[in-house]
């Protein structure tokens, strides 16, 4: 499909979405949420399509918060096989040459083996590509990536390879899983609901918000374009005037 309306000039260069709604969009079909997640993967597929296709280099995706173990075991369960089919399948396209980045953020340490060997399997063959660069947010908490880096920089620092005036904030950025990728420009999250739920918190400091009433299986391409041309006609200041 040819992308006829959005004009790929001046896009942000790193999008994050907050995919929400898929527990409601089951249940307003009277199916277990399971159901809403399976939809919510196959929409999650056609969105990096398309930021393939317009030019997109950084997509970030939450799909699975530190909190998230707290859901009913069956619907965790579908969340990780449905992630792992995904690996799996991403695997065989970017092996075919599909110019694409796929990286894991969070805390990988509590998957089971199994994902976490795809999930290597996975980076280690996107690690040179250069072309649209997808991190999905795995067990991932932005306070808990806060403490990771602030454990990995007290070691340093306790090794004297650090002095605690070498800590600012270009410093702490580095440590962060998302460390040598910009910070999102803008974050997207569906489903009406109005905050970040710990995603991306330190990364988020300048970054547009768009929130939109659709939930995530029924959003399309054309929503994503959409929220770009909210983004760009939003007054950018960094704190200036
Ligand atoms: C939030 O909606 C969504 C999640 C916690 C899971 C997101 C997972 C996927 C989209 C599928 C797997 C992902 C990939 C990358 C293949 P919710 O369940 O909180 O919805 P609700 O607020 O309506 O209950």
């Amino acid at each position: 499909m040819q992308n006829n309306r959005l004009d790929t000039a001046d896009l942000p260069a790193h999008i994050g979405i907050i995919m929400d709604g898929n527990g409601r969009w089951a249940k307003q079909r009277g199916l277990p949420r399971k159901y809403g997640h399976r939809e919510g993967a196959k929409t999650f597929r056609r969105i990096v399509e398309h930021c393939e296709r317009i030019g997109l280099r950084y997509l970030t995706v939450y799909a699975f918060s530190t909190e998230n173990w707290k859901r009913p075991k069956d619907e965790v369960d579908s969340i990780m096989s449905l992630l792992e089919q995904y690996i799996d399948e991403a695997f065989a396209r970017q092996k075919e040459d599909q110019d694409i980045r796929t990286c894991f953020i969070g805390d990988m340490s509590a998957l089971s083996p199994i994902l976490q060997q795809k999930i290597q399997r996975i980076e280690a063959l996107g690690k040179d590509r250069t072309g649209l660069t997808v991190n999905v947010a795995l067990n991932y908490g932005g306070r808990d990536e806060l403490a990771h880096a602030m454990r990995a920089i007290a070691g340093q620092v306790q090794q004297g390879k650090l002095d605690p005036s070498d800590i600012d904030e270009q410093l702490i950025s580095a440590h962060l899983y998302t460390g040598g990728q910009p910070d999102p420009d803008l974050i997207i999250r569906p489903s009406g609901e109005e905050r970040l739920s710990n995603f991306l918190i330190w990364q988020a400091a300048y970054s547009e918000f768009v929130f939109m009433d659709v939930l995530w299986p029924d959003f399309t391409p054309e929503d994503l374009d959409r929220a770009i041309e909210i983004y760009r006609g939003r007054s950018r200041r960094f704190g200036g005037v």
